[in-house]
């Protein structure tokens, strides 16, 4: 049983996201996103929203027989893989300034639970500039972001807008 974690922020989901979970469909039994719950960065979305709106866009992913699911977690990325008995974490990267804080990551989280592996998917290129905080900046002043992140994402972003 290969069962790996996409964990992030996810504030919130972008099409990069999908590409990155998507792509590593195949390669796992089962992936769990798990969504960091970090208050203390005053997210756009608490993490009740984010983890029901990438439940919400998960219905539609392409599976190929894996097991997807949703999970909050608060604390360090490498315990909680372990915690649910994960072997592997996934991460995307975008570009070579991408590089080395995911290097820093997976050589600490690789420090702290020597049995889990980081495994990297390189973004797709139509993705290579994507991140949720580009994608809020640009939304938030009036800014076009379709194509980019999920149609649902974008509604959810403009009812918060709206409140
Ligand atoms: O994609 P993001 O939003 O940059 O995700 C960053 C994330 C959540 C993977 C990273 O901040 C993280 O792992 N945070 C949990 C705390 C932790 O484990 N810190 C040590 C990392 S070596």
């Amino acid at each position: 049983m290969r069962k790996a974690i996409f964990p992030g922020s996810f504030d919130p989901l972008t099409n990069g996201h999908l590409d990155i979970l998507e792509r590593s469909t195949p390669l796992f039994d089962e992936i769990v996103v798990a969504v960091l719950n970090n208050p203390e960065k005053k997210p756009m979305f608490s993490v009740e929203e984010r983890c029901e709106t990438i439940r919400e866009v998960l219905k539609d992913v392409d599976r190929d027989g894996c097991l997807l699911s949703v999970e909050s977690f608060s604390g360090l990325t490498a315990e909680f893989a372990r915690s649910i008995n994960a072997s592997a974490i996934i991460r995307g990267i975008r570009a070579v300034s991408d590089y080395e804080y995911e290097l820093r990551m997976a050589l600490m989280n690789r420090r702290l639970e020597p049995s889990i592996e980081t495994v990297f998917l390189m973004a797709g290129e139509e993705y290579s500039y994507v991140s949720s905080s580009l994608m809020k900046e640009v939304f938030l002043l009036g800014g076009r972001i379709e194509g980019l992140i999920p149609d649902l994402v974008e509604t959810k972003m403009r009812e918060k807008l709206a409140r």
